[in-house]
């Protein structure tokens, strides 16, 4: 028997991964930028047995068996066997996978990420793959390549038809940057929520804005945010982050029938971030949504006590179902 264990943190886009130009080997239309936050706050963690007496592959996700009959899995599973380097007959063998998060799956915070990220670099280590695994990683959720380097990342969305040339590179490390802080609102919600793989093919099939978007507006706002990034330059940075998620809601409300994530919650949040901007006459915060309702804001260490009062302030008893994860440091692990 061999066993091992790996954890892998989620990470948050700054510029979003919405849409693919294959589903199968799940290629981006777009390139796409997220930080990696730190480890030991927000992180999937997997335990992979492999044994010659199992006799089928088995998952088990927060203690929950689930099907390994999903080809998302047996694709990266594939993918690692023909890289791997091993001698040992541990290639042949079957493997129990057991996988958990350290934050509530509730808040629906990139778990597929960090748990494809995890999974995949745990494998790699089981069968001895040397070099990038981003782009397997790709093959179990397209934002999980993100989360296999620390720091700020860029996803390349590439342009060959195989996808070898769309993997995940990090532009920066997290010491780059040092004082940059995420605070993430968990915002409860009642709604069910659309999942991002169909939701993202139905924009794809049926938004025309989707199409300006990647043509006009994604690689342009690339370029600038990695150079906002290099530079430290923390208003850049926070108004295309802004930008960018009140883009990608608003294609999700172009598409048909329509994609609706953020609340009414998620909108007095964006209002409470404008006026305290206002305020501070300056951009402190960045708000930011994925396809849910909380909310993530990137700001620095300084800022973070005052911000945090501020939501304290606004949703004094948590009767809005604000809670809130404090100040997380963008991580600084491979
Ligand atoms: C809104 O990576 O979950 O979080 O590739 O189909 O698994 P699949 O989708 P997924 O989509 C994430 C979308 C997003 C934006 C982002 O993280 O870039």
């Amino acid at each position: 028997m061999k066993i091992i264990t790996c954890v892998a943190p989620v990470n948050i886009a700054v510029i979003k991964y919405w849409g693919k130009r294959d589903e199968e080997l799940i290629l981006p239309l777009n390139d796409s930028i997220s930080a990696t936050l730190n480890i030991e706050h927000m992180c999937a963690k997997t335990t992979i047995m492999a044994s010659s007496n199992f006799k089928e592959n088995k998952i088990w996700l927060n203690g929950k068996e689930e099907s390994f009959q999903n080809p998302r899995l047996s694709n990266c599973l594939k993918e690692l066997k023909k890289r791997s380097q091993t001698q040992s007959d541990v290639i042949n063998w079957n493997i129990h996978v057991c996988s958990e998060n350290n934050f509530p799956t509730a808040a629906g915070l990139a778990s597929s990420a960090a748990g494809y990220a995890c999974f995949v670099y745990a494998l790699a280590k089981l069968y001895e793959v040397e070099g990038d695994v981003t782009y397997i990683a790709r093959q179990g959720s397209g934002s999980a390549c993100r989360s296999i380097y620390g720091g700020w990342v860029q996803w390349h969305a590439g342009a060959l038809k195989d996808g070898s040339d769309s993997i995940a590179t990090q532009i920066v490390p997290a010491s780059h940057w040092p004082e940059m802080r995420v605070v993430i609102l968990v915002v409860s919600d009642s709604q069910k929520k659309n999942s991002s793989t169909n939701a993202m093919k139905r924009s794809a099939a049926t938004s025309k804005f989707l199409e300006y978007r990647i043509k006009h507006i994604v690689p342009e706002r690339t370029e600038k945010m990695i150079q906002a990034i290099k530079d430290r330059d923390f208003e850049t940075f926070a108004t295309i982050t802004m930008k960018d998620s009140n883009q990608f809601h608003s294609v999700c409300l172009d598409t048909f029938p329509p994609v609706k994530y953020m609340n009414e919650t998620s909108f007095i949040i964006v209002d409470l971030i404008h006026t305290y901007n206002e305020f501070r006459g300056s951009t402190k915060v960045a708000y930011t949504f994925d396809a849910g309702a909380n909310a993530c804001l990137y700001l620095l260490e300084e800022d973070v006590p005052e911000v945090i009062s501020l939501i304290q302030n606004a949703f004094p008893t948590n009767t809005d179902h604000v809670e809130y994860f404090r100040g997380i440091p963008v991580t600084e692990q491979e």
